[in-house]
């Protein structure tokens, strides 16, 4: 028997010149139905869904407070053993996109634990991937042989399919670090693979922390040898230099109105993003300073690694504190302030803005009204 469907088809008409405008009728809904068997439908019944006048972003802003999740990662250790997880991780989940496993558009962050003496197996994956170290000693990871050992707030790089592992030394503490990848562009894109080493470890095939000796040092790079990989051989950027140059640029700037003190993480071989599709920046707000609301394509992940503030993203006031993480979604208006009158105040952030440049899709403007800032919800 023939069967029609009856659902109403004209759910998105704008009233626009330009814009679908086509109202159901018996016959129209018939033709529908005929199409809709042939695996084929009428674009002006979906092209004002599709073809939003402006980036219609599924996620919403979102806090994830340390406070609230760290003994729930720690419970994860009595819970399951990295050997049986792979990764003993605990996933970040915005409401929006749970569908593709997202902290924010199309980047996944999780929070990663690990026991002193415990490793994971090595791997490797055609998702672009970073750690950002959050407490703990005696964390390192290994990169296509070369070893980094990591402190809080250092950040560093497992580029897309890289050979990586990561362990704490028996003589640690419990660590936990920020993972962040672009597991969801990945597989939107169908490009993922995802390799377990043959070994399940690689050998270090360097001396430890080559890559912060051969290319960690300010306007110097090696004189020998080459480097045409697209992501930076500078695989670990170290907290230490990485405050000491935002106080040194603090004292020769005035800073960014919609981002305060902000230094992008680079490959230094080329001065672009760290890695193909990810980039990542840390930014200082000074005692006090309150930025101005922009916004732009993209999304943004942020990790307060200092301090204690509050940032407005979509007219929402999101308080965070140390090692409190949240994000911006695509075209969501978004302003900082550090609420100390005494102490500046750290962010790291990072985001999908190379991939979005790559494909021409950058877009960014300010909130101009009001003063520059947003009216809350
Ligand atoms: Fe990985
Ligand atoms: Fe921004």
């Amino acid at each position: 028997m023939e069967q029609q469907n009856n659902q109403p088809q004209d759910l998105y008409r704008e009233d626009v010149a330009g814009r679908a405008n086509v109202a159901d009728t018996p016959e129209l809904l018939r033709y529908y139905s005929e199409l809709d068997k042939l695996d084929a439908g009428a674009l002006w019944t979906v092209a004002n869904k599709i073809e939003p006048w402006q980036p219609a972003s599924a996620s919403v802003p979102m806090i994830w407070r340390y406070a609230d999740l760290r003994d729930k990662v720690l419970k994860s250790v009595e819970l399951v053993t990295p050997e049986k997880a792979g990764r003993r991780v605990i996933y970040l989940a915005n409401p929006g996109r749970r569908d593709v496993t997202a902290a924010v558009g199309w980047l996944y962050s999780g929070l990663q634990v690990m026991n002193a003496g415990e490793v994971a197996s090595a791997h490797a994956h055609s998702a672009s991937a970073l750690r950002f170290i959050m407490e703990g000693t005696g964390a390192y990871t290994i990169v296509d042989g070369h070893r980094m050992s990591l402190g809080a707030n250092d950040f560093v790089l497992t580029p897309n399919g890289t050979w990586h592992e990561h362990g704490v030394d028996s003589s640690g503490t419990t660590c936990i670090w920020q993972d962040g990848l672009d597991i969801p562009l990945v597989n939107a894109l169908e490009a993922n693979f995802y390799s377990v080493h043959p070994d399940l470890q690689q050998k270090v095939g360097y001396p430890v922390d080559d890559v912060t000796g051969a290319w960690g040092n300010p306007g110097l790079v090696p004189s020998t040898g080459t480097w045409s990989k697209g992501y930076s051989p500078l695989l670990k950027y170290e907290w230490a230099p990485t405050y000491e140059a935002l106080q040194r640029f603090a004292r020769a700037t005035d800073g960014c109105e919609f981002d305060g003190v902000m230094m992008n993480y680079i490959n230094p071989v080329t001065g672009g993003p760290v890695m193909h599709t990810i980039g990542a920046a840390m930014q200082m707000l000074r005692p006090g300073e309150k930025t101005k609301a922009h916004r732009h394509t993209g999304s943004i992940i942020y990790q307060c690694c200092k301090g204690s503030g509050y940032s407005i993203v979509a007219g929402q006031r999101l308080e965070w504190k140390e090692r409190d993480i949240f994000c911006v979604p695509s075209w969501a208006w978004h302003e900082h302030c550090n609420t100390s009158a005494s102490d500046d105040a750290c962010l790291f952030t990072f985001n999908d803005l190379p991939a979005i440049r790559a494909l021409g899709l950058y877009r960014e403007e300010a909130f101009g009204e009001n003063g520059g800032q947003q009216p809350l919800n």
